[in-house]
């Protein structure tokens, strides 16, 4: 496959259904480039995507089954991809070390640990709903509108998994900023990437050293527990990178579920009506913002273990794929001719916005619940929220790989 064959995909995620059905119309499998040009092949369809994932010839391990991983270290503009494969735990990893590494969090994660949880997501979202109407009030004294992204979306998650794992408050907005830029993709240059490895091992270190100092009854005090009593189970490394995943994974994703769920109301005025009305249901509408417009809109990167035809399309062994997480949900071979639109009473149950298989996220019924918990509550109390821009003005935030809105400038209405 020579380079010019292949299609780029936009570092800045601009109109991912659009692009999506450029490359289903290319085929089943298409050879594309990511930023810095590295090379990989996108499945564009829900069964192919679906297949592949599920496939145990298909790895996560780049060590072991990328071909180009030992060209990686020599090559500065492909560094900004470390922070999705060079990342040591359950994401980047296969067979039994994905379940040593998996074991450690899951277990905190079932939907019998998170239903404990409801509380203190009920008592923060009360306490930013009130936050946000203040920080209303005063933008409309100013003739201006409010965020929502900034003032309810972004909040609520990440004040939650930073309780969870003990982060203080030295560290929240570090944290902030250093999940920002790993989902950045719009950069793939030496500097930015050198900067997020910089901070990764800066800000999760830092966390680890607090939390030695002070133990708590916290997931970052556990893990450091495990680490101690036997390296086995948990390397120094794999700490480190445990922790940037649980704790990114645990905020980013549903701030964008949350600030996607918002705009889906508020320009389908008639099905929010009908939520109002209880004819469709608030987890319909989260299923089906999920399928439309997945927090994860694309994943770097999986392997083929040895050669994998598909669609009539051979990836040969030591190639890498991407997990096209978007692509599927607009696939109109499995959702039909609309596919492209939000309908929240269209009853799809089976979207693939939290994968599938062994590496099917651990953080789905957290997700699920905060953004149940969000967004009756929000509409409840300020039900005159209107957007104050044009749908075609709002901006997606600058990646391949997150996918959610960088603002979302409202009004509490009258
Ligand atoms: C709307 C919210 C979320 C979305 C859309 C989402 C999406 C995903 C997806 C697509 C995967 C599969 C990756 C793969 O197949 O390679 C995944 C894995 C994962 N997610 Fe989530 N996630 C969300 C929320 C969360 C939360 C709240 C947490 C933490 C508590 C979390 C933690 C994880 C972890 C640790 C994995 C890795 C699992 C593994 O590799 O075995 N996620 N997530």
């Amino acid at each position: 496959m020579t380079a010019s064959a292949r299609v780029a995909i936009d570092p800045f995620g601009s109109d991912i259904p659009a692009e999506s059905a450029r490359l289903r119309a290319l085929g089943g499998v298409v050879a594309v480039e990511l930023p810095g040009g590295i090379p990989a092949w996108a499945p564009t369809g829900y069964a192919t995507l679906k297949s592949l994932i599920l496939d145990p010839r298909v790895s996560k391990d780049p060590r072991q089954h990328w071909s180009l991983w030992p060209e990686l270290a020599e090559n500065p503009d492909w560094v900004w991809i470390l922070s999705w494969v060079g990342v040591v735990n359950m994401l980047s990893s296969y067979g039994p070390d994905h379940t040593r590494l998996r074991k450690l969090v899951a277990p905190s994660f079932t939907a019998r640990r998170t239903e404990a949880m409801r509380p203190r997501v009920e008592a923060i979202t009360a306490q930013l709903l009130d936050e946000f109407g203040e920080s209303a009030a005063s933008a409309a004294e100013a003739g201006g509108p409010v965020d929502l992204r900034a003032g309810y979306a972004y909040p609520l998650p990440l004040r939650l998994i930073c309780e969870l794992f003990g982060v203080p408050d030295e560290l929240v907005d570090a944290t902030g900023v250093l999940i920002a830029a790993i989902m950045d993709t719009s950069d793939p240059s030496p500097e930015h990437g050198a900067f997020v490895q910089q901070q990764i091992f800066s800000v999760l270190p830092a966390l680890i050293a607090y939390k030695t100092e002070h133990p708590g009854d916290d997931m970052t005090t556990e893990l450091i527990r495990v680490r101690d009593e036997d390296g086995d189970r948990l390397s120094d490394e794999e700490l480190v990178y445990t922790l940037l995943l649980v704790i990114g994974a645990g905020f980013e994703t549903t701030v964008n579920l949350i600030g996607n769920a918002v705009v889906a109301l508020l320009t389908h005025p008639e099905q929010l009506e009908a939520v109002r009305a209880g004819k469709i249901g608030w987890d319909a509408v989260i299923e089906e913002v999920l399928r439309v417009h997945p927090s994860i809109a694309t994943l770097p990167l999986r392997f083929a273990v040895t050669d994998i035809t598909v669609d009539g399309v051979t990836i040969p062994a030591g190639e890498a794929i991407i997990t096209t997480y978007a692509a599927a949900g607009h696939d109109p071979a499995h959702y039909g001719p609309d596919a492209d639109e939000f309908d929240a009473a269209r009853g799809a149950d089976d979207h693939l916005a939290f994968g599938i298989g062994v590496h099917r996220c651990i953080g789905a019924p957290l997700a699920r619940m905060e953004a149940l918990t969000a967004l009756p509550a929000l509409f409840d109390r300020y039900p005159g929220l209107r957007l104050t821009v044009a749908p075609e003005e709002l901006r997606q935030v600058p990646s391949f790989i997150a996918y959610g809105w960088q603002e979302v400038p409202v009004s509490l209405g009258g």
